[in-house]
């Protein structure tokens, strides 16, 4: 993509990034990718084409060799697995882990009240997290996202590890979210269920480091569908 960095505010646009980790093997070449509006936009790709490796470029975690990241507003990365990211033992207890600590007491667990329900957990503050189902607990680090004002959420492959149920919710709720009427937020979401990418705004292959251009989901999901 040639266009310059910067004008109109574009939730994300990554150009030409290169990055290659410390044992030499060029995980992302020349890779762009802008997302033009606000909704759920989703990547797919084979395993190895550098799909969590560009997440968290966009997140900060890693720093790339070339190109360009420009986002502006917070990023927020949700994991397959929500162990890896819930650490206190309740749930609002998490969720005050994200919220800006310079609030008065009070304004932060309005927000935690606020948070839980827009996620579908109201009144669920005290509960343990080792009590919630794995749909309940993927909802919760959704709602740590949002807790830390994030609008765009990066989320790699947030249903791989749940029954069909919550795998439904979970991607009901991210399009609730960032449905226009649901304040501007975005969704980046990482999948490999070809089902999931006809609930997208625009879906893009992922293949050797590079990313295709955007498409509709049904599109894609049909090609990557059909034998070889
Ligand atoms: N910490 C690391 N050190 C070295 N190489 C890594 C590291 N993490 C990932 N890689 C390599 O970078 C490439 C891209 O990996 P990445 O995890 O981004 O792929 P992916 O598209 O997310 O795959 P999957 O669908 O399996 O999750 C792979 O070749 C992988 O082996
Ligand atoms: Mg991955």
């Amino acid at each position: 993509m040639d266009s310059p960095l910067g004008g109109a505010a574009c939730p994300l646009q990554v150009e030409r990034l290169g990055f290659a980790w410390p044992n030499g093997h060029a995980a992302l070449r020349h890779c762009s990718l802008r997302i033009p509006h606000p909704g759920l936009w989703m990547l797919v790709g084979s395993n190895g084409s550098g799909k969590s490796t560009l997440l968290r470029l966009i997140a900060g975690l890693l720093e790339p060799r070339t190109g360009r990241i420009a986002v502006p507003g917070r990023t927020a990365l949700v994991f397959q697995n929500p162990d890896h990211q819930l650490l206190l033992p309740s749930c609002g207890s998490d969720l005050l882990l994200a919220i800006d600590p310079g609030l008065e007491r009070q304004a932060r667990e309005r927000r935690v009240e606020q948070v839980l329900e827009s996620v579908g957990l109201a009144g669920l503050a005290s509960r343990p997290i080792h009590s919630l189902s794995g749909g309940q607990k993927q909802r919760l680090a959704i709602a740590a996202a949002l807790a830390s004002e994030a609008d765009l959420l990066l989320l790699d492959e947030p249903t791989a590890l749940l029954d069909p149920d919550s795998q439904r919710e979970v991607l009901e709720l991210i399009r609730q979210l960032t449905a226009s009427a649901g304040g501007g937020i975005t969704a980046l979401w990482i999948t490999h269920r070809l089902e999931e990418l006809q609930h997208c705004e625009g879906a893009a292959v992922m293949e050797d480091g590079h990313v295709g251009p955007w498409e509709s989901g049904a599109a894609v999901a049909q090609r990557l569908n059909r034998p070889a």
